[in-house]
């Protein structure tokens, strides 16, 4: 088999969320387990270049694009390896320089950046020397056009026995265009048909930015000719027509996959799902075991393992240390400096070495790190336990922003300690997460950081004793994979994949060695309350969080793609079969 993976993020150069994880560590099991396996990206000014090795310019492509059929746009495609994966990069040299702007979305004109990757990839493969792929994977509404164009546009290509999977990582999200576009992409002869409620008109007066209707009948008169009169005017929706156009959907769990047909969950597009539900598979994402493994992670002061976990105590004291926190009680030095100073920790700009790493060895501020029960004894856990409790997500609606922040000050209220690491991309959130950094940072038990940092990311998985993901919808979520893997035990909402993965210690009813975490299921705030609760009760006795083994229970769960990469395979496999 012979995939591509037409995507927006890949990590780790290109990295907004959890869609980058899954990227780049899927096409790593796939091509570990044999399959020729590429990524394409658009060549983003913001790029780790670092990370890229022997990039090289491969090709210049004319990709038309334009209202007029005859304008093409000069693209050049380079190609590069990252982490032993071949990715090509698409740049196009156009007026409008859609991948030099500094940031990865957030433009006004994102439908057109990403519709014109999509349609530039595809003349790439369709133009190249190899044997044409056998699937195209395409991730999200950014590559949701990959699907149209291949069965519409190039039908009669090379490309024309090349199946199309596209994976829904966030229903929320379905790129919106309007109707002109369809010129842009060379769709415009199928625009009477592409213009139909069923394929991709958006609807009208559903949704807000988000959402998506699901469109009335009679938005288009069709002319004589076929053409659709005024489809110029409508705005249509990207995901909608990718939806329609694929050989195989997936979302990226179970749950996810029943959520999203019901009107509650599905963004507009439940009865469209309903109708397509043949092809819809939900499978769970995993973790790439190499860069998250607790036992070799360069970004850790120390490592552990779930037959010994004494490195995470280390790692908590670093943490604590880091931040200018308390550990067991004793507050390091550097941070009473910073205090006094009135600095405060809430500048977002690092704390204390400014790299974070501390640099002062293995062994925190001279805790005893050197195994469990002396961990135990030492007086981390136990009656008069802090337990320091994570948040590590994307500020958003989706996220839970009045959950986490309830969470947050019962955390403090009940004894606990908080570190925050942020990033909100809607300027309003970020000052008010700014405001109450600075509120939070004079008690001294919470720290809020309000950046994206992946090496403080590491260091947080692996120094916090819970993680609380408290998502208002969640499509599988990985920090609370994450989190099980550098035992930390995650406090989550019943949603999505997170109810797929995280199983109440109490009142699950999944068998003893599944159950990993602590869960509710209301909106308010006396259930992240009460979850919290019960998690910190349960550290403070050190019984049931170490004695019954619920620390190295959960770093043995298994999080890794083994089982998904194969699902994938499968689904390839009956999307070629047709
Ligand atoms: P989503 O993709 O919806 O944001 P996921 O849980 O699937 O949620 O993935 C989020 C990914 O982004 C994880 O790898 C998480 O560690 C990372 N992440 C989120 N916020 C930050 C941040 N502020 N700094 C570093 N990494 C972050
Ligand atoms: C999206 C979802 C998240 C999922 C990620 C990777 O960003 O919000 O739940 O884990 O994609 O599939």
């Amino acid at each position: 088999l012979n995939v591509v993976h037409v995507a927006s993020e890949m990590a780790p150069i290109a990295k907004v969320g959890g869609l980058a994880d899954v990227v780049s560590s899927l096409a790593k099991a796939h091509q570990a387990s044999g399959l020729l396996t590429e990524v394409i990206l658009p060549k983003y000014d913001c790029i780790q270049y670092g990370e890229v090795h022997e990039l090289r310019q491969m090709t210049s492509l004319e990709v038309p694009w334009g209202p007029d059929p005859n304008r093409t746009v000069r693209t050049v495609v380079w190609s590069g390896c990252v982490d032993g994966l071949p990715v090509y990069f698409i740049e196009p040299h156009c007026p409008e320089k859609y991948f030099w702007r500094g940031k990865f979305y957030g433009e006004p004109d994102d439908a057109a950046r990403f519709c014109f990757f999509s349609r530039a990839a595809l003349e790439f493969l369709a133009r190249r020397q190899h044997e044409a792929p056998d699937i195209i994977h395409c991730h999200d509404w950014q590559a949701a056009a990959v699907g149209p164009l291949l069965k519409e546009t190039y039908k009669a290509s090379g490309l024309s026995r090349t199946r199309a999977v596209l994976t829904i990582h966030n229903l929320a999200f379905q790129g919106h265009i309007s109707g002109s576009l369809l010129q842009h992409m060379g769709l415009a002869s199928r625009a009477s048909h592409l213009a139909q409620p069923d394929v991709m008109l958006h609807g009208h007066g559903h949704g807000g930015g988000h959402g998506g209707g699901q469109g009335g009948p009679g938005h288009v008169s069709i002319h004589p000719n076929g053409m659709a009169a005024n489809y110029a005017n409508l705005t249509l929706n990207l995901l909608k027509g990718a939806i329609v156009y694929a050989d195989r959907l997936t979302t990226v769990s179970p749950t996810y996959a029943r959520e999203v047909l019901g009107e509650q969950m599905g963004m507009g597009l439940h009865a469209l799902l309903q109708r397509h539900v043949h092809k819809l598979a939900g499978v769970l994402n995993g973790l790439d075991y190499e860069t998250w493994n607790p036992a070799t992670d360069p970004c850790l002061p120390a490592h552990f393992t779930a037959d010994d976990t004494g490195g995470k105590r280390a790692c908590k004291a670093a943490l604590c240390r880091e931040l200018g926190l308390p550990f067991d009680g004793v507050l390091p030095p550097s941070a009473a400096a910073n205090d006094h100073n009135g600095n405060g920790h809430h500048d977002g700009n690092g704390h204390h070495d400014g790299n974070g790493h501390n640099g002062n060895g293995h062994n925190g501020n001279g805790h005893d790190a050197s195994g469990t029960s002396a961990a135990i004894s030492g007086g981390g856990w136990g009656p008069n336990g802090r337990p320091l409790v994570a948040l590590v997500s994307r500020l958003t609606e989706q996220k839970g922003l009045h959950l986490m922040t309830a969470g947050l000050r019962a955390a403090v209220e009940a004894g606990a300690q908080v570190v925050v690491l942020g990033s909100a991309p809607d300027p309003k959130v970020q000052q008010e997460w700014e405001a109450l950094a600075r509120e939070v940072s004079c008690g001294g038990d919470a720290r809020i950081v309000l950046r994206h940092d992946e090496a403080l990311s590491h260091r947080i998985f692996a120094g916090a004793d819970m993680l609380l993901v408290p998502s208002m919808f969640e499509p599988c979520g990985l920090t609370q994979l994450i989190a099980l893997r550098y035992g930390t035990v995650p406090v989550v909402r019943e949603t999505g994949g997170l109810a797929d993965t995280v199983h109440d210690v109490a009142h699950s009813t999944a068998p003893e060695h599944e159950r990993n975490g602590f869960t509710f299921t209301a909106t308010d705030a006396q259930a992240v309350r009460s979850a919290l609760a019960r998690a910190i009760s349960a550290y403070r006795d050190g019984r049931e969080w170490w004695s019954t083994e619920l620390v190295p229970r959960v770093m043995r769960q298994d999080w890794s793609w083994t089982q998904s990469a194969q699902r994938y395979q499968d689904i390839y496999s009956a999307a070629i079969l047709g």
